[in-house]
């Protein structure tokens, strides 16, 4: 799929993705914040920075910020919560800057497995010693359960079970650290943030994976009442009296510099 058709899933139901599902995420976005020092008069930016809720938490720690996504209808909820920010529509795979724009500059599940040329680009964009901080899904089963989420979304197309395995490769050992290796980044060891996406009931839990990119593409092929009853089947056993659905989540991340 082109960059250019991305906004057809992503952005189809973006106020959703923006509400429901994006702020469940906060706990990485922070993680990543941290372990890359993201704070007063740094030049920043977000890659694939969806409904910009990371990108308004980088401003409130003081940095001049930046994002960039193919979504148009995600971007227009980012500029509306930082106006202040410099938010453009473009591929990931050619970054609208100039050479050695950013100190520092992230992606939260926006890189994965297939995205070699995005890790060049952001390599390029950044300063000579700033920062890259990439974050993505653990590819242990231990610890998480988003899994079954993707399992009840992509068990009904074949051609989304293999794509899925090459998005998710990005977190097998030593996979990212090569990508950044090849981009001419040193990548530090990497750490780790466990945490529960909180539903509040299963229809919550729906609504909110429903919003999401591959929940799109799997409407096209079998409609959105199968996807839901799918969603709802796999996740439902999550749920427990008084508490809601909490799926429990662990990310990946690391920083990977630049060299002066
Ligand atoms: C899993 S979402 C993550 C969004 C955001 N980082 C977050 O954590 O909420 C993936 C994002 O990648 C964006 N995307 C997909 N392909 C892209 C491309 N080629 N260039 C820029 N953005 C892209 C989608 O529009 C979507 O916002």
């Amino acid at each position: 799929m082109s960059w250019k058709e991305v906004d057809k899933g992503w952005g189809d139901q973006a106020k959703v993705w923006a509400a429901v599902m994006e702020p469940r995420w906060w706990p990485e976005f922070d993680a990543v914040l941290r372990a890359t020092n993201v704070g007063q008069d740094m030049d920043y930016l977000d890659i694939a920075c969806g409904s910009g809720l990371m990108v308004n938490m980088a401003s409130r720690r003081g940095a001049r910020v930046h994002g960039l996504d193919a979504s148009d209808r995600l971007l227009a909820l980012a500029k509306r919560r930082t106006p202040t920010a410099d938010i453009r529509h473009g591929d990931m795979n050619a970054l609208p800057w100039s050479d050695g724009s950013f100190d520092v500059a992230t992606s939260c599940r926006g890189i994965w497995g297939p995205n070699q040329d995005a890790v060049h680009e952001a390599a390029r964009v950044l300063k000579p010693g700033g920062c890259l901080g990439l974050s993505f899904f653990s590819a242990g089963r231990e610890g998480s359960q988003v899994g079954k989420a993707f399992h009840a979304i992509r068990r009904l197309s074949e051609h989304e079970i293999d794509w899925s395995k090459q998005l998710g490769a990005i977190g097998l050992e030593g996979r990212v650290e090569e990508m950044c290796e090849a981009a001419g980044l040193i990548a530090s060891e990497r750490q780790s943030v466990q945490f529960d996406l909180e539903g509040a009931d299963i229809e919550h839990e729906v609504r909110a994976w429903m919003s999401a990119g591959p929940a799109w593409m799997a409407i096209q092929e079998r409609g959105a009442e199968e996807v839901e009853r799918s969603i709802r089947e796999e996740l439902s056993e999550l749920e427990e009296p008084g508490v809601g659905v909490r799926t429990q989540v662990l990310i990946e991340y690391v920083v990977a510099t630049k060299p002066t």
